[in-house]
């Protein structure tokens, strides 16, 4: 057995003839495949507009922005998620304030919500970790009731559903979605944000291209925005990944269940679950191992690439002190990603287990 990297990006169907087509008819910044890409999101997660971007971090910035988050404002952000959540509020000086995840699920506390909840509290992030559903539904009942917005970070959930049937990232203000390389869908970079408010969308598209929508007629310039672009050149790469979207999210399900079957027999480690039943989909297969640093050698040592989880949010210094006297969290000391992603085989997956089960402590 070859190496067996922790993620595989694919590009196979057609993505490169596309990306070529692209260049070839001079469509290369925001023009109709931008376009295109947007109508076929909408039509796929059932939302009124998408608003398409050049990352998932510049997704939540935009979505920020345009919510009228200025500096001083609280941004509520839970503990585990990837840093660009906390970066899009801090950048613009806004104040990030970190909420703690469940013991057993890397996703925000309701309850460590309520308590953070301040009269400066201006958005609440929740953040669909691995396709989880991080409680959307209750989020937005303690949040609507004190007039506070929610703008959802779905960068690692698109095409996973909460218990209700309703995509993840679809149901607040704004869903904040990354087409980076370890996701479902990839463009390389790429990001895009959903939303069923018309006002917010034209202001979303606005502020991407400098809150200018006529060049030609400065006497239209209204408000301050960004070059937060999409290219052509990218989205013709997102629609033909588009199309193995819902072929990626039924493999990715097979993949979660043979790993599930092939822990249980395994000592030493956990799976940290996903609600398969009620429809949440996550990209990466995560377990807890209180030995992880041993477990990553060993793996490493047969040809396994495995990554530890990333520390909590108030681990990097200059945010530290956001969080004194912070405890690391399970997930912090002992989360490990093993090899995951549509494309990996099921002979991978088995020497995976196989290579588990020769770890001894
Ligand atoms: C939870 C979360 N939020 C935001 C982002 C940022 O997305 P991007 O890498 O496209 O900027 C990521 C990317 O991995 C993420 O996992």
């Amino acid at each position: 057995m070859g190496q067996i990297p922790w993620w595989r990006t694919e590009f196979s169907g057609g993505e490169a003839d596309s990306a070529f087509q692209a260049i070839s008819d001079g469509r290369l910044s925001q023009g109709p495949i931008v376009a295109q890409f947007e109508k076929q999101l909408t039509e796929y997660l059932g939302v009124r507009n998408v608003v398409a971007t050049t990352s998932g971090s510049d997704a939540l910035l935009l979505s920020l922005l345009a919510a009228g988050v200025r500096s001083n404002d609280e941004v509520l952000i839970p503990n585990r998620t990837w840093v660009a959540t906390a970066h899009a509020a801090l950048i613009i000086g806004a104040n990030p304030v970190f909420v703690e995840s469940e013991v057993d699920s890397p996703i925000i506390s309701i309850q460590d919500l309520k308590r953070k909840i301040t009269s400066n509290t201006k958005v609440v992030i929740p953040v669909h970790m691995n396709g989880r559903d991080a409680h959307i539904d209750e989020v937005l009942e303690v949040c609507n009731e004190r007039e506070i917005t929610v703008i959802e970070d779905a960068a690692q959930a698109l095409g996973s559903r909460d218990a209700t049937g309703s995509y993840l990232g679809t149901k607040s203000l704004a869903g904040c979605f990354s087409l980076s390389v370890a996701k479902v869908i990839s463009s390389g970079q790429g990001g895009f944000v959903t939303t069923d408010d018309d006002d917010y969308a034209a202001r979303l598209r606005l502020m991407r291209t400098h809150g200018v929508e006529n060049v030609l007629d400065p006497r239209s310039w209204e408000i301050p925005g960004f070059n937060f672009r999409f290219t052509d050149v990218l989205a013709s790469i997102a629609l033909k990944q588009l199309e193995k979207l819902q072929v990626r999210l039924v493999r990715l399900v097979e993949i979660y269940r043979k790993y599930e079957y092939g822990l249980r027999e395994i000592e030493n480690v956990q799976m940290i679950p996903l609600r398969i039943e009620g429809g949440e989909i996550g990209p990466y297969i995560e377990i807890f191992c209180s030995r992880r640093e041993s477990l990553m050698k060993h793996l490493s040592e047969l040809g396994i690439e495995s990554r530890a989880f990333y520390p909590d949010m108030g681990g990097a210094a200059y945010m530290g002190s956001r969080s004194k006297g912070r405890f690391a969290t399970r997930f912090e000391v002992e989360g490990l990603y093993l090899p995951s992603g549509p494309s990996l085989q099921d002979s991978e997956i088995d020497f995976v287990l196989e290579s588990l089960s020769s770890f001894k402590t």
